[in-house]
């Protein structure tokens, strides 16, 4: 008398479980934890470009007579992606980039604060957008930390004094154009890197 009847079935039902092993096993794990960093990342990204618009407070009329002169801050980022950038986009590569220009966006806005503050003009828009920045340099070094990553360090670029109000508004005005561009880019590269593994 046979133990197994027919071992053919069984057998076969082995041969599927050992495949699906090894497929599971070969794939990159899925890392929750890491992988749903990037909404409030992208979150962030989403409430600074709200706040865009109101960082220097002109009207177009008079965003139209102050913007002659910008790229003045030679430290300020000047983000120009192109679609061959998102192809080569590489986790550890891009998150650290990021990283980089989110300290450097922090410093200029803290910078401007100050600059704000002694012309008497308000600095609140620029406390909004330092908290915004802040939290998201955080989930970002969080970030690379887990992927073991090494943390890059942040520049320090020294800052011009700005001591006239007509300066402090055209920095205003810069700083506020390039993290519109920053925003709408890093969001894009974000929206990317979470569709591809280990976040696939
Ligand atoms: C997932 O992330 C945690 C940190 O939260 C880390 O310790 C762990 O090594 C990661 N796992 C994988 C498979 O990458
Ligand atoms: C990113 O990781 C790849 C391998 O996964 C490595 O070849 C590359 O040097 C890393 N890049 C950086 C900037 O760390
Ligand atoms: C603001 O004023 C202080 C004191 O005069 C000065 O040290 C600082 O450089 C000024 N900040 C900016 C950004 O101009």
């Amino acid at each position: 008398m046979k133990l197994i009847p027919d071992s053919s079935p069984c057998l076969f039902l082995l041969l599927l479980l050992v495949q699906l092993f090894v497929y599971s096993a070969s794939r990159p794990a899925h890392n929750h934890s890491l992988c749903s960093t990037f909404s409030p990342m992208i979150n962030h990204l989403d409430s600074l470009s709200k706040l865009s618009k109101t960082l220097h407070g002109l009207t177009d009329h008079e965003l139209i007579t102050m913007a002659t002169a910008t790229n003045r801050l030679d430290a300020l980022p000047n983000i120009q992606h192109s679609a061959a950038h998102f192809n080569s986009a590489q986790l550890n590569a891009s998150l650290s980039e990021l990283y980089v220009d989110t300290q450097a966006f922090r410093l200029h806005v803290d910078w401007l604060k100050t600059a704000r503050k002694n012309v008497s003009l308000s600095s609140h828009p620029a406390e909004l957008r330092s908290t915004h920045l802040h939290h998201l340099s955080k989930l970002l070094n969080n970030f690379l930390h887990q992927i073991h990553e090494e943390i890059p360090q942040p520049p320090s670029p020294s800052l011009p004094f700005a001591s006239t109000t007509f300066d402090v508004l055209q920095y205003s005005i810069e700083i506020s154009e390039k993290l519109k561009v920053f925003c709408f880019w890093s969001k894009r590269v974000l929206n990317h890197l979470k569709k591809l593994p280990p976040c696939a």
